[in-house]
């Protein structure tokens, strides 16, 4: 089986190709990633030299390289994206740009090349906000509400790949995902973020009242669900997946990092919102369960205390990154 994964340099992607190469030793996978500021080589380092994975450095809005590229491709696991919320507010277009054209490119090339399998990676973001203090949760059957460019950007790709199903019979699953942590996270993004400053003995900034809630799936949970999609899911469904977490606000997590760190309160710095930040995300995942068997195995509490570990003794990773994730923040104001 040949893989073309998109955004393979990124976070989630360079986790997923470790998985994959770990449990599928004999696929090959060409990994598709134009290193934009989020996109890091040192996130390959450990598989660069595997002989089944091939790195090319491209942007898949570039029609020609992704027909190109798509023709030895059985499957398509997209992840290449604009993904961070702030810089969406800083600088929609590009958002625009990668996000829903970009996918429109890779679907177009999919087709053309009669791929096995296009399976999308989304977020639950594009479902909007829910309630504080309520008990409701996004299903498959949520209406889109997105707020932000970014979730309106994902929730544009989102259409696209159905459309693509149902207009030219291409083969796609789509997973919606909730807030991912774990290994190689850009520093900008918000665990990381004051995972380092923490190392570093400085302020953790909470954006608001700190009153946001986020549901957190540890990466490799995310990894295995997209795996058990591609093996096991009907072509053309939709999947929501999420962790362990139950309604921990940002406020919350905060402190959780300040007692692994053994650090009071002071650390804490309350900074200006973020704006039209949504208030609270929660996913029903009970159809990946009850369909294909999946539910996430690690529980917030102790891979939160593992992802510490790992930026403690991975400094050579995100520490030349840190620097510039810090110039977004001085950008916006909410540093
Ligand atoms: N991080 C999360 O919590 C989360 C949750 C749900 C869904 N998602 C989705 O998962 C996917 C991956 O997220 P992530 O956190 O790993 O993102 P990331 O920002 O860490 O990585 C994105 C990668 O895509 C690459 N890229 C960007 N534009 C490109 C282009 N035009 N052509 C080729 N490559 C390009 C970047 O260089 C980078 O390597 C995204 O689609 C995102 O919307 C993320």
């Amino acid at each position: 089986m040949k893989l073309l994964v998109t955004g393979g340099a990124g976070f989630i992607g360079s986790n997923f190709i470790r998985y994959w190469l770990k449990k599928y030793p004999n696929d090959k996978i060409v990994n598709l990633d134009k290193l934009t500021y989020a996109g890091h080589l040192s996130s390959t380092k450990d598989f660069s030299d595997n002989p089944k994975c091939t790195f090319i450095k491209g942007d898949i809005c570039s029609s020609e390289l992704v027909h190109e590229i798509m023709k030895a491709i059985d499957i398509v696991v997209h992840f290449a994206a604009e993904s961070h919320v702030d810089r969406s507010i800083v600088g929609p277009a590009t958002f625009v740009k990668t996000n829903i054209l970009g996918t429109q490119v890779l679907l177009d090339a999919a087709v053309k090349n009669k791929v096995k399998r296009f399976h999308h990676v989304s977020t639950d973001e594009v479902f909007g906000s829910l309630p504080l203090n309520s008990k409701a949760k996004f299903s498959e059957k949520t209406i889109y509400d997105p707020k932000s460019p970014y979730s309106a950007s994902k929730a544009a790709s989102d259409h696209l790949v159905r459309a693509y199903h149902n207009t030219y019979g291409l083969d796609i699953t789509i997973t919606n995902t909730s807030n991912n942590y774990g290994p190689y996270q850009d520093p900008e993004k918000f665990l990381p973020r004051m995972i380092t400053n923490l190392i570093d003995d400085k302020e953790i900034p909470i954006y608001g009242d700190g009153k946001y809630v986020r549901d957190w799936i540890y990466v490799e949970d995310h990894c295995r669900a997209i795996d058990i999609v591609l093996q096991k899911a009907k072509v053309g469904e939709t999947y929501l997946v999420g962790g362990l977490t139950k309604d921990v606000n940002n406020l919350q997590i905060a402190k959780k990092l300040l007692k692994i760190f053994r650090y009071d309160e002071s650390y804490l710095k309350f900074v200006k919102d973020r704006p039209g930040h949504d208030r609270r995300y929660a996913v029903n995942w009970s159809k990946i369960k009850l369909e294909l068997g999946w539910k996430p195995k690690y529980d917030f509490d102790t891979w939160l205390e593992r992802t510490v570990e790992w930026y403690k003794y991975n400094e050579w990773w995100w520490r030349p990154i840190k620097k510039e994730a810090e110039k977004l923040y001085a950008k916006t104001g909410q540093k």
